[in-house]
């Protein structure tokens, strides 16, 4: 079946010569980024340099946190912030454990008004924090998305934060980070917000967004692996935050090794905690770095036309997607619903096309060197393997 969408000329980027740095493409139509990035030529190299200071030198800890560094200037430099408003994480779930460990639950403000499309890791941070005082409320998920009159009727004087992911792992939706932003800030409430499904796949301000706090992990979008992710924090919101779940790169100088003294650094680098994560920022680093070069906004230009591909594509195919597919409101992640989708993904993943099954859908989700080839031959596929269920 031919394509639908063909208004848009080929990327702005050399897209053969990008493609040319990913060996998986030789053998494969990885079309699951919003589950695990393909490796490039540049994260391998990243990782090797790790593998051979270690082997050639027993321990090199200077160049190695200077490479910890390295990592946390480049996601920075990616969502427009300063380096000394991010912190260097382990996971998401551990930034968000440590966002909720400074915050105080016991008076009055202490709702924790949370989308019900946040990744379940988040909710269940928030949800932990009930034996603290705290109360989630749910905004529902409409229709695959969220509304913003939502978040208007919820947030009042007892909320402390609001978590409003920004890319809906599901569906794709995107939320109105900056609608929801003014919201609680008119309540007085902080915002937190998990983008690990958006960052990557557009430019994206974090200072301009309203949001207080912003999380990611690299395994997605962002080409990196697991074991190493990131969070910014508005300047002015980390010198009040005391987080108890800390460690000794929290301190002002951890070389200090003063073990009785707890001293803050400044910064969102109170919000480290142990010794950082180094192979994964020698990779987080590489795969920020070229994305960087090929530039977000020509990345989010092709995304989004590949994500506009997936919908009318699996349209024409007589497919239902899932949620809201105007593309200004989405990441390109398309959900395709389709009964038994954990077995449909085992039945591509057999063909070498990479698809990501969640519940009862199957997500296509496209990044900047994939092609409109790619989405067509997984859209056959997909509706051939659909059609062969029993
Ligand atoms: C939006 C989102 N947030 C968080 C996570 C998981 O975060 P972590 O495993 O780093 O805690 C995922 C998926 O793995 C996700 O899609």
């Amino acid at each position: 079946m031919g394509a639908i969408v063909r208004a848009m000329p080929l990327p702005t980027y050399d897209l053969s010569a990008v493609r040319s740095r990913i060996p998986l493409l030789r053998t494969h139509v990885p079309l699951n980024n919003c589950s695990q990035a393909p490796q490039c030529d540049a994260t391998r190299a990243a990782a090797g340099v790790f593998l051979e200071s270690w082997n050639r030198d027993g321990m090199d800890w200077d160049a190695w946190l200077g490479e910890v560094e390295a990592a946390r200037d480049e996601f920075a430099s990616l969502i427009r912030a300063d380096v000394s408003d991010v912190a260097v994480c382990s996971s998401v779930s551990q930034a968000t454990s440590s966002v909720a460990s400074s915050l105080d639950f016991s008076g009055t403000r202490h709702h924790i008004v949370a989308s019900a499309a946040e990744f379940p890791t988040v909710g269940h941070v928030w949800l932990a924090q009930a034996r603290f005082g705290a109360e989630v409320r749910w905004v529902p998920v409409r229709d695959g998305g969220t509304l913003v009159e939502d978040y208007a009727s919820m947030v009042d004087e007892r909320t402390a934060v609001v978590s409003a992911c920004h890319g809906y792992y599901q569906t794709g939706f995107k939320q109105d980070v900056s609608a929801i932003a003014e919201i609680a800030h008119q309540q007085g409430a902080l915002v937190y917000v998990d983008a690990y499904q958006t960052l990557g796949t557009a430019p994206f301000d974090a200072p301009a967004s309203g949001a207080d706090f912003v999380a990611s992990g690299t395994l997605k979008f962002l080409l990196g692996v697991p074991g190493i992710a990131f969070l910014w924090v508005r300047p002015g919101v980390a010198s009040n935050l005391l987080p108890s779940i800390t460690g000794w790169f929290a301190r002002r100088d951890p070389f200090a090794f003063d073990l009785q003294r707890l001293d803050w650094a400044d910064g969102a680098r109170r919000l480290d905690t142990g010794t950082p994560p180094v192979i994964e920022a020698y990779v987080a680093h590489a795969g920020m770095a070229w994305l960087r070069e090929i530039g977000l906004g020509a990345i989010g230009a092709w995304t989004s036309h590949l994500g506009r591909c997936c919908v009318e594509g699996a349209r024409a195919r007589g497919m239902s997607v899932l949620g809201p597919t105007d593309s200004a409101c989405r990441a390109p992640t398309t959900a395709i619903v389709c009964e038994n989708a954990a077995a449909v993904e085992v039945s591509l993943r057999n063909r070498h096309i990479l698809v990501s099954a969640r519940g009862q859908a199957v997500r296509l989700a496209p990044h900047f060197y994939n092609t409109e080839e790619d989405v067509e031959l997984a859209l056959d596929a997909l509706a051939a393997t659909m059609s062969d269920a029993p």
